[in-house]
């Protein structure tokens, strides 16, 4: 019998054999290491010891010291059988002050851990902005400063030019809805300033510097593998009504179509330009084209559905946060997000593949030829070790299942989905949240250091043995 007859047989809902299985973690939230090997300081190494800011006022000083046991996580990942792996690079690990020559001994280490992974088989995804902004960048203004997009563009090269030879597949930054929105407008996130027009200006300026250096990479290897990356939510109205709709029209505008339009068609959406009010009149020309070069994949993130109202007076956002923050809807702040009574994971999210059945299905219509790749999707439970020192996380297997399924009807349906990534996995660093929510596929034991496969890894790496799901 050959593979391919055996895999016929395992998986009922077979993915194409050329599918990417594959899993993410972000720099900050998993290497520790802060002060090694020449490091500088980022916005969020400053903003986790201002109180109040993180839960249980907790840092990623140590986080789960994969810096030190990256070995160790990527025999694991072998294990597992995980085709790709998506990390991040940190920025002041590369450069400590945001700009001028490169630190080796930073770059070195992600040079050893590309090394690793391909010597294991697992294919390195290289993401160049996790949220970790240098702080003297910050100190000069931060993302509502052009000069920051131009500072990332030479960070991004010279990253480039050092892992190009044995990385394919890149993405710029990530989920520049968060970094502007949650960094700058509702302070939930580093560097947690409360100024919503400039966090309108930092989106711009995100978006930029992800064109500046998709353009920058290019020119150094036109055959690498570029994408730009987005956090997409499914947007209902909670009625019919002329209020709500606008709600959803509005929500949708800021933080899904302000940034797919923007990289894929161009321009600002109209309507969101008016709901600024004026805020995102500070773009220059040429910059539309720059922000729209090209891009060989979209990344999208995608966890949750949000249903909103426009009678104010509701919570001021379903993925709210955990500690006093302001809004990050900029010219929106009277929607209320309201809960529709979907089941929810310890974040507060509702589950709903449908979301993303939706959210596919929209790319393939309204932004036809860009291939897509799930760059996140996951959950966060509160999980339980059983008496066999296991977690049995069935919610996680069902969420993944789930949202697998829809992949798999999605490229059915024609959709040109390449890849999944789980978030994440290992349990790691949630931002404002530390350590309190757990979102792996692999437990790690915070005292010991230690990583425990949960079921959900388990499962996982059952299905990628066999290239899709049981009917
Ligand atoms: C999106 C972010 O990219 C990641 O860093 C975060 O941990 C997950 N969502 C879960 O909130």
């Amino acid at each position: 019998m050959t593979t391919q007859e055996t895999r016929l047989q395992a998986a009922e809902l077979l993915f194409p054999a050329d599918f990417v299985w594959g899993a993410a973690t972000s720099a900050y939230q998993i290497e520790g290491a802060v002060e090694e090997d020449g490091r500088g300081r980022s916005i969020w190494d400053d903003f986790v010891r201002q109180p109040g800011r993180i839960v249980n006022g907790e840092n990623a000083d140590v986080a789960i010291d994969h810096y030190h046991r990256y070995r160790d996580d990527v025999r694991l990942m072998a294990e597992l059988g995980l085709g790709a792996y998506r990390f991040s690079v940190s920025w002041p690990r590369i450069q400590p002050d945001g700009s001028g020559p490169v630190n080796t001994r930073g770059l070195d280490f992600y040079s050893r851990l590309v090394d690793e992974l391909l010597e294991r088989g697992v294919d390195p995804w290289v993401t160049l902005y996790h949220w970790d902004l240098p702080q003297a960048l910050e100190d000069a203004g931060g993302w509502p400063s052009r000069e920051t997009s131009k500072r990332f563009a030479d960070y991004a090269a010279a990253v480039h030019d050092a892992l190009g030879d044995r990385v394919r597949n890149w993405s710029t930054v990530n989920e520049p809805w968060c970094a502007a929105f949650l960094g700058y407008a509702s302070g939930e996130h580093a560097p947690g300033r409360r100024e919503p027009a400039q966090a309108v200006r930092a989106a711009h300026h995100l978006l930029l510097a992800h064109g500046l250096a998709t353009q920058a990479m290019r020119a150094q290897r036109p055959d690498s593998r570029i994408g730009g990356c987005v956090n997409l939510y499914a947007i209902s109205p909670e009625t019919e009504s002329e209020a709500d709709r606008d709600a959803a029209r509005r929500i949708d505008g800021l933080q899904n179509r302000f940034f797919l339009d923007a990289l894929l068609k161009g321009a600002y959406p109209e309507d969101v330009l008016i709901d600024l009010d004026g805020m995102a009149d500070f773009t220059e020309d040429g910059d539309m084209e720059i922000i729209s070069t090209p891009i060989d994949m979209l990344l999208i993130n995608y966890y949750s559905r949000f249903t909103v109202s426009g009678i104010p007076g509701g919570a001021a956002s379903a993925a709210a946060a955990p500690t006093d923050a302001g809004s990050p809807w900029v010219g929106s702040e009277a929607v209320s997000f309201v809960q529709a009574g979907r089941p929810v994971t310890a974040m507060g999210w509702e589950i709903d593949d449908t979301g993303l059945q939706e959210i596919l299905l929209r790319l393939a219509r309204e932004y036809p030829s860009v291939p897509l790749v799930i760059s996140e999707n996951g959950a966060a439970f509160e999980d339980v070790v059983g008496d066999d020192g296991v977690v049995h996380d069935r919610e996680r297997v069902d969420y993944i299942e789930a949202h697998l399924r829809t992949c798999h009807a999605a490229i059915e349906a024609g959709v040109p989905l390449r890849g999944y990534f789980a978030w994440s996995l290992m349990d790691n660093f949630e931002w404002a949240w530390g350590y309190d929510k757990r979102f792996g596929l692999v437990r790690v034991d915070y005292a010991t250091q230690e990583r425990i496969p949960k079921e959900s890894a388990l499962w996982y790496a059952g299905t990628i043995r066999r290239g899709g799901l049981n009917g």
